[in-house]
This record gives structure tokens, C-alpha cells and sequence, in this order.
């Protein structure tokens, strides 16, 4: 009996210690603090100075139905600003999309923000598809657009002169691309993947983007500089370094993609910061981690920080502002307008219902809070019975419960 006791008192140990040592994470303790980098993507401001002063308010709001609250651009640029003036990083990037679409007046506003951040924090910038040569520019004076002009590619660098385009190590020949000191350990690589220099010969705005071969080129002995320094390398560029969701593909992951993440294995870069899909998430390509930012007019209106450690970058967003109860009605009050009829179909008399709670966790999956997206699926209500029985493959509701606003790089 005593024997038969000990055995099971051993089996019960045992499943403890199987139990909490498959709990326990590995203790680690982060190193010395090298640097703080912010950064923000799809900024997307369009100038006051583009509309009689009665008017911007109502027009700004009607003007976008991807879900981003237009007409608080300025508040979240002043607001960013003197967030950042206060938190002292000792930089802040912006991967493009920085302006509405292209816009001289856009640009030259967004410069008179950056030049009240505290000269003692770097503000590096790189352009994404919405910057420059962009057709249909736009002013609107009286309610009724008339046409703006853009900024070229050298006008943009020019203006961008203070924040990038001048002091690099380095700046590539076949691109507005460049690599940044931001001190004697971090180095900035600036990947400008927009393919605007094309969009005359194209005849229209392209989306997509690209990292030419001659860019890797150009890139690969300042790696391997870095590597042989230990300086720690993060790459920012509008386009995608991954695929973050099967329907972002196409325009939005760059071309020859994979070209720079094998360039980056080889030279041990382990991060990469993008924007462009206004969806906050994180992926992997070849081992690189790969952060799409969301844009700073959606819902959450957030800020990325990186705090980078001698062995360990901590990845994590600040929202910007106290305007998220505003932006959330507004993304979902542009999202439910559309596709309304196939809910109809499928949900009969819950159809409302369930396209509002859709409306709501898409809010969320762009924020990329998908912890929130799994509370509501907690639910008890037949609405959501029914989302969780045939939505449950979406991207939305098929999300895995992990938040994509924290990362931590080893
Ligand atoms: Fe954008």
C-alpha cells in the first residue's frame, strides 16, 4: 500500500513540474539600452491650406470609406508631436504615406510639423505610393476639387532634407533609399520601395512596390560594415516584407521581397517595419520579423516605440491622442455601409446584428487587437453563435488570440 502511494504521489509530482515547466517562460533579462526609436506609418495629412476655412471640416469627413477619420489628421499630427517632444526618443520614422496623396501644400504642412520635434531627435522619413508624381491631386476650395500640383521625387527629397535626405552614411542611386546613424549602435535602413518614378510612364498611381536588385547591392556591404561593428541594423520601407493576410498580397508585399530578407539573414537583421495596409500585425519572413503598422488616422491611432537592448529589441504601440471612441465609430460607421445586401441574405433577421458585431472586431483587427476580437467571440448572444459557426475561417474571426502591438526580438 505504502508503495502503491509513493508511486502515485510521484506520478502527481511528476505532472506538476510537467505542468509548470511547460508554463514557464525562460527568464531573461535585457541588456544595456542602446536606443529608442518611434515610428508611425500612413500619416496621410492633407493640408488646411487646400480648403476655404469653413468648409475642411465637413468635406474631410466624407472624403475616405477605407475606415481612417480624415478630419483628424491635424490633431493626431500635433498630437504625435508633442507626445514625442515629451517622450524624447532619440528618433522618429515615418514609412511613408505621409501626406493625403501627394500634394505640394500636404507635404509643406506636414514639414512645419516636423520641424517644431526637438532638434535633438532624429526624424527620418521615406515615401510611400500616395507621395510623389501621384495624378489627381486635388484642392477643395469651394466643395468642388479642382486640380493641385504634385511633388517630383527630387522636389520630395528636397523638402524631406531636414529628415533624411540630407546626413545619411549612404544613399542608393536607384532609389530614394538611404542608411541612417542614429547613433554609434543603431543604424536606420530607409527603403524607399514605391515605384512612383513609374507612374507617368505607367499612366497611373501604382500601389505596388519593389526592392531593385541594384538596391541590395547597394545595401550589402553596409551590413556587413554593421555586422562586423555589432551595430544593430532595423529596416523600415512602405511595402510589405511579409505576407500578413492571403488578400494583401498583390500591390502591397514589395517585389523581391524575398531578396532582401536573404540579405538580411545573412547579415543578422532581424527586424523590419512597414506600413502601407493600415492593418496593425505582425509576420515572418525567413526568420525576419516583418511589423505592418497601422495607419495613425484608423481606429487605436497609434505610435510604434523600439526600445533597442544590446541583446533584444522590445517592440510595443502608444496611442496617440484621446480620440479612440471617435475613430472606432468612425471605422466601423464607413465599414458598415458597404456589403450590407450578402448579410441580409445569409443572416435574415439577424443580419444587422451581425454585421455590426463584424464591423466592430474588423476595428479590432486592424488595431491588431485580436485578444479584443476573442473576447467578443465570448458572447452568448445567437448573433455571434452564428458568426462563430460561419465566419470562424475569416481573417477576422480566424485570428489566433495574440496581440500584435507587442514583440519581443532575442
Ligand atoms: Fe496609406
Amino acid at each position: 500500500m505504502k508503495k502503491l502511494l509513493s508511486l502515485i504521489l510521484s506520478i502527481i509530482l511528476c505532472l506538476c513540474f510537467a505542468a509548470c515547466g511547460a508554463k514557464t517562460e525562460e527568464p531573461f533579462e535585457k541588456g544595456e539600452k542602446l536606443a529608442t526609436i518611434f515610428a508611425v506609418s500612413d500619416t496621410h495629412l492633407l493640408s488646411e491650406d487646400l480648403f476655404s476655412p469653413d468648409n475642411q471640416k465637413y468635406v474631410k469627413k466624407a472624403m475616405t470609406a477605407d475606415g481612417r477619420a480624415q478630419e483628424c489628421d491635424y490633431y493626431l499630427m500635433e498630437t504625435m508631436i508633442q507626445q514625442v517632444n515629451e517622450a524624447k526618443p532619440d528618433a522618429l520614422i515615418i514609412t511613408g504615406d505621409i501626406s493625403f496623396n501627394g500634394e505640394v501644400h500636404s507635404h509643406r504642412s506636414v514639414v512645419s510639423f516636423l520641424d517644431r520635434i526637438d532638434k535633438d531627435i532624429t526624424v527620418l522619413v521615406i515615401p510611400g505610393n500616395h507621395d510623389f508624381n501621384i495624378d489627381g491631386c486635388r484642392s477643395y476650395y469651394n466643395d468642388t476639387p479642382h486640380g493641385e500640383n504634385t511633388v517630383t521625387g527630387p522636389e520630395f527629397c528636397e523638402l524631406y532634407a531636414d529628415y533624411g535626405y540630407t546626413g545619411a552614411l549612404s544613399y542608393d542611386e536607384e532609389s530614394h533609399s538611404y542608411i541612417y546613424e542614429i547613433n554609434d549602435k543603431v543604424w536606420a535602413v530607409m527603403l524607399d520601395t514605391t515605384l512612383c518614378e513609374y507612374n507617368a510612364e505607367a499612366g497611373l498611381n501604382t500601389a505596388g512596390g519593389a526592392v531593385w536588385e541594384e538596391t541590395i547591392e547597394w545595401l550589402r556591404p553596409w551590413l556587413k560594415e554593421a555586422q562586423d561593428k555589432g551595430i544593430t541594423v532595423i529596416g523600415f520601407s512602405h511595402h510589405n516584407l511579409a505576407v500578413h493576410n492571403p488578400l494583401f498580397v498583390d500591390s502591397y508585399v514589395m517585389f523581391n521581397a524575398e531578396l532582401l530578407s536573404a540579405l538580411y539573414k545573412e547579415y543578422g537583421v532581424k527586424l523590419h517595419l512597414s506600413g502601407h495596409m493600415h492593418i496593425q500585425s505582425i509576420a515572418e519572413r525567413d526568420g525576419i520579423y516583418d511589423i505592418a503598422q497601422g495607419s495613425l488616422l484608423d481606429y487605436g491611432n497609434r505610435m510604434s516605440t523600439i526600445d533597442v537592448y544590446d541583446n533584444c529589441m522590445e517592440y510595443s504601440r502608444i496611442s496617440v491622442g484621446d480620440k479612440q471612441d471617435y475613430t472606432f465609430e468612425v471605422f466601423v460607421n464607413k465599414n458598415i455601409g458597404k456589403r450590407t445586401s450578402q448579410y441580409t441574405e445569409k443572416y435574415g433577421e439577424y443580419a444587422e446584428e451581425v454585421h455590426l458585431l463584424v464591423c466592430q472586431a474588423n476595428a479590432y483587427y486592424f488595431d491588431g487587437d485580436y485578444p479584443k476580437i476573442h473576447e467578443m467571440m465570448n458572447q452568448k448572444t445567437k448573433a455571434m453563435k452564428l458568426i462563430k459557426k460561419n465566419e470562424k475561417d475569416s481573417y477576422i474571426f480566424g485570428s489566433e488570440n495574440v496581440d500584435q502591438n507587442y514583440l519581443l526580438v532575442k
